[in-house]
């Protein structure tokens, strides 16, 4: 038997998040362990249903607004994946730090409500590892060039992403022994490598 932890994949617009959590799927299933993976906002229908609201080009929410969109995502979220906690690996790209980096660290949203909101929304739901992409400007520019369509939320000026990082890494720092920073200026084969040995020891 494997242990069935719930590994989540964070990081500012082009810090590779979504390939590692791709790339994990990928890994897991080859090894036939059930997983189940989603993306915030997102994963649900309801969830996916509030995404398409926030990050559509022609919203101009408030930013409490947004925040109580983006936990209301959450919340479907939770809701569902109560039956696969502990009886499945669960991949998450984006969930609470992103709150906390961008609505915080980003937007200058009160930190203890959105700690409160999380822990309403979350109850007995934990965390068991996150790996924390990060980029530079350089590289975070061109991943995003690259992008046929850009949301609502690819659009900031470079000093919003800076100040979103920075505080990622904050969150990271608090709570070390749970994160793992992946340099995604490195090269990429290393860092596939890095997140699977840290994974074949979490669901050891
Ligand atoms: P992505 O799916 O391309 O990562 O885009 C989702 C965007 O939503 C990204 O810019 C980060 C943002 N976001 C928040 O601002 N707060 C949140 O709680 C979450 C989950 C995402």
């Amino acid at each position: 038997m494997y242990k069935k932890p719930v590994i989540i994949f964070e990081g500012i617009e082009g810090s590779g998040k979504t390939y590692h959590s791709d790339n994990l799927a990928k890994y897991l299933k080859k090894k036939k362990i059930d997983y189940i993976k989603l993306r915030e906002p997102g994963g649900c229908l309801n969830s996916e249903k509030i995404r398409k609201l926030i990050l559509n080009n022609n919203s101009n929410f408030h930013k409490n607004t947004d925040l109580l969109l983006y936990m209301a995502a959450r919340n479907e979220n939770i809701v569902r994946l109560k039956k696969s906690y502990r009886k499945k690996v669960i991949i998450i790209d984006r969930f609470i730090d992103s709150t906390i980096a961008y609505q915080h660290y980003g937007l200058g949203v009160d930190l203890s409500i959105i700690q409160k909101l999380n822990s309403f929304i979350l109850k007995s739901f934990k965390i068991d590892f996150t790996f924390l992409n990060i980029v530079n400007k350089t590289n975070m520019h061109k991943r995003l060039k690259l992008r046929k369509n850009l949301n609502r939320y690819d659009k900031f000026k470079s000093a919003f992403y800076d100040k979103v990082q920075k505080g990622y890494l904050k969150i990271a720092k608090k709570n070390a022994r749970k994160y793992q920073i992946i340099n995604s200026n490195l090269n990429i084969e290393t860092n596939k490598l890095l997140i699977i040995n840290k994974i074949e020891r979490l669901i050891r």
